[in-house]
């Protein structure tokens, strides 16, 4: 016996070491890995799946999927889908004129009376009642001077509203015509639009002696069907 085989030299133990080094540890047979073949196909049926889930309860959205769709009351809120895909073209008109009206209101007043002396009132005005085409153009290029409003003389300066789009005006001249008990048919953008090119690059304010010849003359152009079609006046009390 050499003392070579009893005490292995360096080389065999650095051996041993890796050998026992490279070997992992044993895994407890419940808990082995699953093959990839199970992982990938787990992939497979999740996007897949997801995929058709998502399309045949449309995209996800709680409208389409919803089982009480129709059994509930539409969403009162007015802000509500619900409510926006109810409003008709009027409705809407009325309600976005209620916004831009602001800028009006700051000197017409929320309640359309105005300010005695300075600011003429718009509820009962027969400049808003009456015809369209000289509410665009006063909204568009502003009123200077003397102008008499239900009986109350005005020396004032409106300054003309044209920063506002198309439909901003349009909007805040129905809800004009069509609030504080005035009745009036609707404005529409494309209404507008017309009068702004025809003005072209105008700014001055207009007097009242120049908007005369317009004083009843409507816009050209279509409104659509429903409530601001015609004025509602014309209408049943009831309808009110
Ligand atoms: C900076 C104040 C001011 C703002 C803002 C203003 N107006 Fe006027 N508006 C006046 C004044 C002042 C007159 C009268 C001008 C005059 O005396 O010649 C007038 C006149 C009018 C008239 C004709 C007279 C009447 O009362 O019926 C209408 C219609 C009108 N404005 C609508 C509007 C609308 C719509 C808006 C918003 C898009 C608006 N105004 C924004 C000050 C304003």
């Amino acid at each position: 016996m050499s003392d070579s085989s009893s005490h292995p030299d360096t080389t065999d133990l650095d051996r041993m070491h890796s050998a026992a080094r490279r070997e992992k540890a044993d895994m407890a047979p419940a808990k082995a890995p699953a093959p990839m073949w199970i992982i990938f196909l787990g992939f497979i049926v999740a996007v897949v799946g997801g995929g058709q889930l998502g399309h045949l309860t449309g995209g996800y959205k709680f409208e389409s999927s919803n089982p009480y769709a129709g059994v509930l009351a539409p969403d009162p809120r007015p802000m509500g889908d619900g409510a926006a895909v109810a409003m008709g073209p009027f409705e809407k008109a009325m309600k976005g004129g209620a916004g831009s009206y602001a800028v009006c209101g700051g000197c017409h007043q929320g309640n359309g009376g105005g300010l005695p002396g300075q600011f003429p009132p718009l509820a009962g005005s027969d400049w808003v009642k009456g015809g369209t085409e000289r509410l665009v153009r006063i909204v568009l290029n502003g009123l200077a001077g003397p102008v008499t409003v239900s009986g109350q003389n005005f020396n004032n300066v409106m300054p003309g509203q044209g920063a506002m789009s198309d439909q901003d005006l349009a909007n805040a001249l129905t809800y004009i015509r069509n609030t504080w008990g005035n009745e009036g048919t609707m404005v529409t953008k494309e209404m507008v639009a017309k009068v702004r090119e025809e003005l072209g690059s105008r700014m001055t304010p207009w007097s009242e002696a120049e908007l005369a010849e317009f004083a009843d003359k409507n816009c050209p152009g279509e409104i659509p069907d429903g409530p601001g079609a015609t004025v509602t006046a014309e209408a049943p009390a009831e309808a009110k």
